[in-house]
């Protein structure tokens, strides 16, 4: 899995994320590029959001959504490559191990992460220092150990990069 969270395990309000840290993007950007990633329909609205001006949204990785609703349709959709559709997080899995020899990641939001840590080996968190205004979170990881820490700061944020394993 694949996160920043706030030190109270806040990751979103309002369908957003509440910080905005370049190297964190840049973190995200290189360990899942060329991979797979699972999102929920509520993340990949945010996502397209943040694309809006691209021309090429969600590049560079395959990208499969989870949603309930039959036919989903989103407007710019078409234009991105790589993107599926499935019904539920076993489907994505299965889905995920068809396409994906290398490595598989869960990046949220909140449902998606409560659903998947069960299956989860590995957590790539990037914890921010503070406490934010939240209303989505990410769930207990008391299972997980250490593996790595990197301290970080911005002139905005203080935040670490954690590797995690169970
Ligand atoms: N800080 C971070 O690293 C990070 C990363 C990602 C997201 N976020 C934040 O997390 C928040 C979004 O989290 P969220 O929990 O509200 O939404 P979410 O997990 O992104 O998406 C939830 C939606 O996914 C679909 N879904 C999930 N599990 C499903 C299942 N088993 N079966 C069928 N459909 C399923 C449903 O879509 P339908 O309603 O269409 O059925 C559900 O409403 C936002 O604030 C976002 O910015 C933060």
């Amino acid at each position: 899995m694949i996160s920043a969270m706030d030190e109270n395990r806040g990751i979103g309000y309002k369908n957003k994320i509440p910080w905005h840290i370049k190297e964190d993007l840049i973190r995200f950007k290189k360990l899942t590029e060329g991979k797979t990633i699972i999102i929920g329909r509520r993340t990949f609205e945010s996502l397209l959001d943040y694309y809006k001006n691209s021309k090429r949204p969600f590049p560079k990785r395959k990208t499969i959504v989870i949603t309930s609703q039959k036919n989903y349709q989103y407007q710019s959709y078409q234009k991105i490559s790589d993107l599926y559709f499935v019904s539920s997080f076993a489907e994505a899995l299965d889905l995920a191990k068809k396409i994906e020899k290398n490595e598989i990641f869960i990046a949220g939001g909140a449902k998606v992460f409560e659903e998947g840590i069960k299956y989860a080996q590995k957590l790539y968190l990037t914890i921010v220092k503070g406490v934010y205004q939240a209303d989505a979170f990410f769930p207990e990881f008391r299972d997980f150990k250490i593996i790595a820490k990197e301290e970080k700061k911005d002139d905005k944020y203080n935040y670490q990069f954690l590797l995690l394993e169970k």
